[in-house]
């Protein structure tokens, strides 16, 4: 059994107090879900506020949106899983689209990211998807098998068990435009069969596979449905306390 996760991706959004009426409106609407793990995901500036909002939730967790895989030392600007750590953060979305695009992120920057974070007992959500080019030439399957392996290599059973995969195809992200809960379904189980190539059945049977990509309250629930989708990786829904809750219910009470 794989428990749902649904994770809010605030991307550059989101100051302090923003983040804390966040929180208070959420904290409301959901009441108490024990059946979904639910992970905000602020940007750095608003982490020690938004622990400090769910301090009296038990359900919700926060997570960061990037880390650097070095433990300490000269890199301005960046921050290391220790300092997320010291912060209670306790997952950290890695390789998403816009890291790989505009940032110029590779597979093997990405693993080792995935790497740090597991020593620190961090669990990412590595983030993989295709271009709608890509797609339309027909290789959706090497690009997330391409993307799978270099992200996830040299990694023991116990700590891929512990890894969150987020399939984010880049033409739904930001766009309106949702994969057919037919399409995602067909990724995320040719994703669990590459799993199950990389480690073994029993890993890939409780690595949980999330969707991303123009997630909504009125299609949430459809895809999260679908026996290989475990959750979802909101961004511009997620900014919105009420619809982010709704998503969030959508995922409740599925098998
Ligand atoms: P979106 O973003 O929900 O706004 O499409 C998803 C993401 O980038 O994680």
């Amino acid at each position: 059994m794989r428990k749902k996760i649904v994770a809010a991706n605030w991307k550059m959004n989101m100051t302090q107090a923003e983040s804390a009426d966040f929180v208070a409106t959420l904290l409301l609407e959901l009441g108490e879900v024990s059946d979904v793990e639910v992970v905000l995901v602020p940007p750095f500036t608003a982490l020690a506020k938004v622990t400090e909002a769910l301090a009296k939730s038990q359900n919700v967790k926060v997570g960061a949106q990037n880390m650097h895989w070095e433990r300490s030392g000269a890199f301005t600007g960046e921050i290391s899983a220790e300092m997320l750590r010291d912060l209670y953060v306790r997952y950290v979305v890695l390789g998403h689209s816009e890291r790989r695009q505009l940032f110029g992120e590779t597979d093997e920057i990405v693993n080792r990211k995935v790497r740090a974070a597991h020593e620190a007992a961090l669990r990412p959500i590595v983030c993989v998807g295709e271009t709608l080019q890509q797609r339309e030439r027909g290789s959706v399957e090497k690009i997330l098998s391409l993307q799978l392996r270099g992200s996830l290599t040299d990694l023991g059973p116990k700590e891929l068990a512990e890894t969150v995969i987020a399939y984010e195809p880049i033409w739904a992200i930001g766009t309106g435009q949702t994969a057919t809960t037919a399409q995602a379904q067909e990724a995320h189980a040719f994703i669990r069969h590459t799993l199950c190539e990389i480690s073994d059945e029993a890993t890939a049977d409780r690595i949980r596979i999330q969707y991303g990509g123009s997630v909504k309250p009125d299609n949430a629930r459809a895809l999260m449905t679908q026996p290989d989708i475990d959750g979802a990786l909101v961004g511009g829904a997620s900014l919105d306390a009420r619809s982010f809750a709704e998503i969030v219910k959508g995922a409740q009470d599925l098998p």
